[in-house]
């Protein structure tokens, strides 16, 4: 038998145990250890046959690292077909997720058990993918096509006893062993006669299926799609599972599936998946850095972010204590955490119930003192350094020795912040996204002295309340925020080139962003913005610059919270308008400052808002801010929503060439001049060598 897949008759039952850790991902050796093994079952006693896998889950999915090279024998298909024909029952015995590939070897056997914490799940969407081994054929056989669909295109796993009243499993075990209980389940079923279930046998009656329901799925899909096209081709699957018989619905799957691991789409969302789980490592950390315990968290503020963060640890059972200046601030924070969970009950996601148990993790106080005795704080309060340096040294005065003491600044010094207390390793950045509790990013910002037991537990504890963490040096704006001002900037310049708002902001969405620039800016608050602007002295003294943001502003306009900014706002349903006021504000603006308005064409919208960011990307890497590229594309995909299926800035600038991305930011550098437009020397050289970001990152760390 091989390596990764055991076989042995135990009790009349051929047992097959997959041990090929860390995922028991389905790579060429597994399927081949498969495939022996049920053979050997074929020849042997054994009444029925279960497969299990031993490790934290069941086989997890295809080997994603397989994808792109030349197929190897056993193909997936072959090895489902076995277990299809087999001459006795195969089960199924699942714990932790049974995902993608994973799922569909099990949807090929006879029958399915499950340890209640089990999950199922078909998440190949998420990596521009449609499951391609039966699982769009044999989903919808048991779940109906509607329920298929949702599973399909969403992708999110399903619980055991869900999945159960699905039709999707035979039977949630309730024994404390799986390997003995899925065991006993077998001899039930041998017992009882149970015949050889094939899912293929099911037949789907297309009078179940409403008139016009796969166009309407189409519609609803694209307008979500960002770039992707994998929804659509899933579509077309369910359609083939509906009209045609099995052995060719399969066929079709196969070449749809075909199609889609070849997209580039695809590509750059399997980039994404590594990316994510390379930033959670830290180079220069050993994997056995000691982390601490963190058991209870202070946030400093109940603001925006305060009150976002607190959510965040209390959603994983850690208690917070809210602390802010005065009982009426605090009140207003304490009150909006609970607006917005009781928002989540009114939708139907969350319980009353859980609803009291979470807001009961969260206190509130006005007294330094108690925070005496947490493990973290996160300070939340406004953007003003010498505020921060004051509660620093405060929180250093009560904190117990040992607790992290960490700061949600976007731009402001941390080492600085560190510098105001007598244990500044101790200090690091926990930079997060607004909304705190629904972005996916925290940027982990290390000080020039936070030690190493600090930072593996920053990065330990975002893991651990769902984050995706990327680490960040120290400087301007971090990562992300440092690099948006470029993007930013263009985005206004464009409008006295002779765009519209909404030219500019429907090329960057039809790109793939979630929101265009503009529409962003209104969703921040343009005073934000103006604001910062105002303390800055670095800035070229250009009457152009933000020209169109500063006007709005000294109007009144700032954006969604007065319903005026860029665009006009549906009060009640927040949707935005194009003004024609404003686009005639930009045509007086423009003849003003002498800029001859013309015809921007969409091609160079995209390269003057995209190439900033890269350009800035490689002057963050060079300066060692950023540990890799793909960690860049990390901080812009999950917290900046630039779209996965492009695969993040520096991911796409690999595929554009780095050589045409220079040429044009020195064409732009030509034309607008060196205070915007100063290609970086890192990626001068790589457009000079012909290299990608990611060729250099590998050669780099093998050097
Ligand atoms: N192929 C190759 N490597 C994989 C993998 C896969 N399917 N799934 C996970 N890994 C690797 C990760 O890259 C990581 O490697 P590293 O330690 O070197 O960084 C390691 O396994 C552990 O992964 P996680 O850190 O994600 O572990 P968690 O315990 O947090 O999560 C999991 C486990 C829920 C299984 C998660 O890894 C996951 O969601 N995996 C992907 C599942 C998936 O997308 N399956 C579908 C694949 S496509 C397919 O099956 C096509 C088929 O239809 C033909
Ligand atoms: P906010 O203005 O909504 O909230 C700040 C809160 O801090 C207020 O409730 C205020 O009463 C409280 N506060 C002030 N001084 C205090 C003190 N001495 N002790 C206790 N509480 C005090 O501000 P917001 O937006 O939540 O920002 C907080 C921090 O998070 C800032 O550093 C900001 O740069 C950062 N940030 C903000 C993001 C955003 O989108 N709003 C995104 C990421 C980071």
């Amino acid at each position: 038998m091989s390596e990764v897949v055991s076989y042995q008759l135990k009790e009349n039952v051929g047992l097959i145990v997959v041990n090929s850790p860390p995922v028991n991902a389905l790579s060429q050796s597994v399927r081949e250890g498969i495939l022996k093994a049920l053979n050997q079952a074929q020849e042997d006693s054994s009444k029925a046959i279960v497969l299990r896998c031993d490790g934290r889950t069941f086989i997890a999915g295809a080997d994603i690292t397989e994808f792109g090279k030349p197929p190897q024998a056993p193909g997936l298909p072959e090895v489902l077909s076995v277990i299809e024909n087999s001459n006795k029952p195969v089960i199924a015995a699942i714990h932790g997720t049974a995902l993608g590939g994973g799922f569909e070897v099990s949807l090929a056997c006879h029958y399915r058990c499950a340890t209640p914490s089990a999950k199922v799940g078909l998440p190949e969407v998420k990596l521009g993918l449609l499951p391609g081994a039966g699982g769009t054929q044999r989903v919808p056989r048991l779940a109906g096509v509607k329920a298929a669909l949702d599973m399909i295109t969403g992708g999110n796993p399903i619980a055991a006893h869900k999945a159960k009243d699905m039709g999707l499993i035979d039977e949630v075990l309730t024994g404390e062993d799986l390997e003995s209980s899925a065991i006993a389940y077998a001899h039930e079923l041998h017992g009882a006669g149970a015949p050889l279930k094939r899912v293929r046998d099911v037949t789907i009656d297309p009078a179940t299926v409403e008139a016009g329901f796969f166009d309407e799925a189409r519609t609803r899909l694209a307008k979500r799609a960002r770039g992707q096209i994998a929804q659509d081709r899933i579509v077309s699957c369910l359609e083939a599972a509906v009209n045609l018989p099995m052995d060719e619905g399969l066929a079709r799957e196969r070449e749809l599936f075909g199609e889609l691991v070849m997209s580039p789409e695809s590509a750059a969302m399997r980039h994404i998946f590594f990316a994510e789980r390379q930033a959670a490592k830290i180079k220069d950390l050993s994997e056995g850095t000691a982390t601490r315990d963190i058991r209870k968290v202070a946030v400093i503020g109940g603001g925006t972010m305060g009150g976002g963060i607190a959510m965040c640890f209390a959603g994983v059972g850690i208690p917070v204590v809210m602390v802010e200046v005065d009982q009426e601030a605090l009140d207003r924070g304490l009150g909006i955490i609970r607006k917005n969970y009781a928002i989540t009950v009114q939708k139907g996601k969350l319980s009353e119930n859980k609803m009291e148990q979470l807001i009961g993790m969260i206190s509130g106080t006005t007294n330094y003192d108690d925070i005496a005795d947490v493990d973290l704080v996160v300070e939340a309060v406004f953007e003003d350094l010498s505020l921060k340096k004051e509660i620093f040294a405060k929180m250093d005065s009560v904190c117990k020795s040992g607790a992290i003491l960490a700061t949600n600044t976007s731009y402001q010094d941390v080492d600085a912040i560190a510098a105001a207390t007598n244990r500044p390793d101790d200090v690091v950045g926990m930079h997060f996204f607004s909304p705190a509790n629904v972005m996916k990013l925290l940027e982990v910002v290390r000080g020039n002295q936070t030690a190493d037991a600090a930072l593996a537990t920053a990065m330990a504890i975002g893991k651990k309340i769902g984050k995706v963490c990327a680490l960040s040096g120290v400087c301007y704006g971090f990562i992300g925020n440092r690099m948006l001002s470029g993007y930013g900037r263009e985005a206004q310049m464009l409008l006295l080139d002779g765009c519209t708002p909404a030219r500019v902001d429907s090329a960057l969405e039809t790109f793939g962003m979630a929101m265009g620039p503009l529409a962003m800016g209104d969703l921040a608050g343009l005073d934000v913005g103006y604001k910062a602007r105002q303390a800055r002295t670095d800035l070229p003294d250009d009457s152009k610059l933000y020209r169109m943001g500063t006007l709005l502003v000294e109007m009144g306009r700032y954006g969604q919270k007065t319903a005026s900014g860029f665009y006009k706002y549906d009060p009640e349903t927040r949707r935005r308008k194009s003004d024609p006021e404003v686009e005639s504000m930009i045509k007086t603006e423009a003849a003003k400052l002498g800029v001859e308005q013309r015809e921007v064409e969409e091609d160079e919208i995209l390269a003057r808002c995209l190439y900033p960011l890269i350009n800035e990307g490689a002057k963050i890497l060079e300066e060692e801010i950023a540990q890799r590229p793909s960690d860049i594309d990390v901080v812009y995909v999950f917290g900046y929503a630039f779209p996965a299926a492009k695969g993040g800035p520096m991911f796409y600038a690999d595929q554009v060439g780095l050589k045409n991305v220079y040429d044009r930011i020195c064409e732009f550098r030509d034309r607008y001049g060196e205070q915007y437009w100063q290609p970086s020397p890192l990626l001068e050289q790589l457009a000079k060598e012909g290299k990608t970001f990611a060729q250099w990152d590998r050669e780099r760390s093998m050097a």
